[in-house]
């Protein structure tokens, strides 16, 4: 144990600890920014899990995450290790292709891919092998849309993806299974932690031994509070700090754009920021919560939202992203901002021990800037609880449905009055250089007969709302048409698209 220098309130542990195989994993005097992907081809020689885009994309460096839950014992998750630094797998336990095989036996997941060709050069397979691992681990009997969606985050540019998807009908027949039930419900088990899920748990808990994660190397800090007090002290104390949540925006900073970070506090060991709570009046998600999780309470509530959160990216990013990092990222074209800001969220920010709510429609200022002061961070994103009599959707445009960004998303909340609106917020992401409201288009609506007149005339009065700009992935014109056009889809499907299905991956 060292002092950390920097918040001299705060004892650290410079040594990362995790389980790999079961076996507990010790690494020090480690770059804070080294990937996880790097440290295991190039300092385990580990080469099954493979680097393709080194960005997210494409599913190669798939790996598998085993995390401590308050209510559930360990959550076993994909996510992608080339962009997932070293020391936020402290107090985790971590699953690569090699885990499967228990001696010389494969997986029922590789016998299936085996036995349904759904393999030719191979260089995509680990990572398709660890995301099938993932759904094997989490559901019993997946639709062919739980596949799909499973498998969205990897790319496979040889075999087609039906036999892809026979492999993850097959992994789950009894003849695949081999004698040791135990093995198949988790690889490998060691001395060191045991062979049944319990022995993990357990093992895994006693890795978090409640001191903070305290890195030095070459200049650079890496610190991983585990309680909300160490958290917020750490961040006053480092307002240049980097808040680090599931680090899929930042890193890219890393692996694309080659940039040192300094100063790093890591927010994903928190517990009190990874809670969602439910009260009266809202949906209380930790900022540091996963996506998955937060998607998986709002969409209950709002169902209309399900194939928004669906598209956002893949399961693996989805699994290590966060709401609070989508929001105060202030990206123009983050995906879940217009639902949020149509919904009319709110934020609780927290310096130090003080704290304040905001909403969110305050929050964002101008092009990738937000209303944080220095030395604060987003403690909890509150969103309302739905009531009987208001319409919500949210319509994402992009190129392709899955893993791609928006050329423009909007999102709606409406209530009528009878046939007369009584209130209403319109928001669109990729019509600005912030996720916004569309006022003017609000104004005509507000009061009106919700009718095709009224609904024309908003259409008109968003071009007053929004000067978007022409790039890669869309022109002004094409915005601008396509905004007014969503609103009249929202018109015409009566206001309340309901999915048909409630989404239930990942739990
Ligand atoms: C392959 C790929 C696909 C993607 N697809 C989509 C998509 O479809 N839609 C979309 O909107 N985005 C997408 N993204 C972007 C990214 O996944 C989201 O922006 C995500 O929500 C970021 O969350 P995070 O926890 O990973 O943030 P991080 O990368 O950890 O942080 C992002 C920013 O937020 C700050 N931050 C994080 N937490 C806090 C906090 N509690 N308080 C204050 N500041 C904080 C960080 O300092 C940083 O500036 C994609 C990214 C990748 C790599
Ligand atoms: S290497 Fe492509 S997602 Fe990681
Ligand atoms: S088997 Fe070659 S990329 Fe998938």
């Amino acid at each position: 144990m060292r002092r950390t220098g920097a918040a001299e309130s705060v004892e650290g542990r410079d040594t990362i600890r995790f389980l790999l195989d079961g076996i507990l994993h010790e690494v020090s005097d480690c770059d804070p920014t080294r990937t996880v992907l790097q440290y295991l081809r190039e300092d385990l020689h580990r080469t099954g899990t493979k680097e393709g885009c080194a960005e997210g994309d494409c599913g190669a460096c798939t790996v598998v995450v085993a995390e401590p839950d308050a209510n559930e014992g360990s959550r076993l998750r994909a996510i992608n290790s080339c962009i997932q630094f070293l020391p936020t797998l402290d107090g985790k336990e971590l699953f690569t292709v090699e885990s499967l095989k228990n001696g010389s036996e494969l997986h029922p997941v590789q016998k299936a891919m085996i036995e349904c060709h759904g393999s030719q050069c191979g260089f995509c397979t680990p990572g398709f092998i660890m995301s099938l691992f993932a759904l094997y681990k989490n559901v019993q009997a997946p639709t062919r849309r739980e596949i799909d969606d499973a498998i969205a985050g990897n790319l496979c540019r040889c075999t087609g993806y039906q036999p892809i998807i026979d492999a993850a009908q097959r992994m789950y027949a009894r003849d695949l299974r081999g004698d040791n039930a135990t093995w198949i419900d988790l690889p490998r088990g060691t001395a060191d932690a045991g062979n049944s899920l319990a022995a993990r748990d357990d093992a895994l808990r006693r890795l978090r031994d409640g001191a903070c994660l305290a890195l030095e190397k070459d200049g650079r800090r890496f610190y991983a509070p585990n309680d909300i007090q160490q958290c917020s002290a750490l961040i006053k104390d480092n307002p240049q700090a980097t808040i680090l949540a599931g680090g899929t925006d930042i890193g890219l900073w890393v692996t694309k754009q080659f940039r040192d970070l300094d100063c790093v506090v890591y927010v994903g060991n928190v517990a009190e920021l990874k809670t969602i709570a439910v009260s009266s009046s809202d949906i209380e998600i930790g900022a540091a919560a996963s996506l998955t999780d937060a998607m998986h309470v709002i969409v209950a509530r709002y169902p209309s939202l399900e194939e928004l959160f669906m598209r956002f990216a893949s399961p693996p990013i989805r699994n290590a992203a966060t709401l609070g990092g989508n929001i105060a990222n202030g990206s123009p074209i983050g995906d879940s901002m217009p639902a949020m800001l149509a919904l009319d969220c709110a934020l609780i920010l927290r310096s130090g021990r003080k704290t304040r709510r905001l909403a969110l429609n305050e929050f964002f200022l101008d092009y990738q800037k937000t209303a944080l002061r220095p030395g604060e961070f987003i403690e909890k994103v509150l969103v309302p609880l739905p009531d009987v009599s208001s319409h919500v959707a949210s319509y994402k445009v992009s190129k392709r449905f899955d893993q791609d960004i928006s050329a423009v998303c909007g999102a709606y909340w409406l209530r009528l009055d009878g046939g007369t609106v009584k209130d209403v917020r319109i928001a669109y992401g990729g019509m600005a250089a912030v996720p916004k409201r569309a006022g003017n288009c609000e104004k005509v609506l507000r009061g009106a007969e919700w009718n095709e007149a009224s609904v024309s005339a908003a259409m008109k009065a968003l071009r007053e709302d929004f000067e978007p700009i022409s790039d890669m992935r869309s022109s002004a014109g094409y915005r601008r048409e396509v905004c007014a056009n969503l609103l009249y889809r929202f018109y015409i499907s009566g206001g309340n698209e309901v999915a048909s299905r409630v989404y239930s991956y990942g739990r």
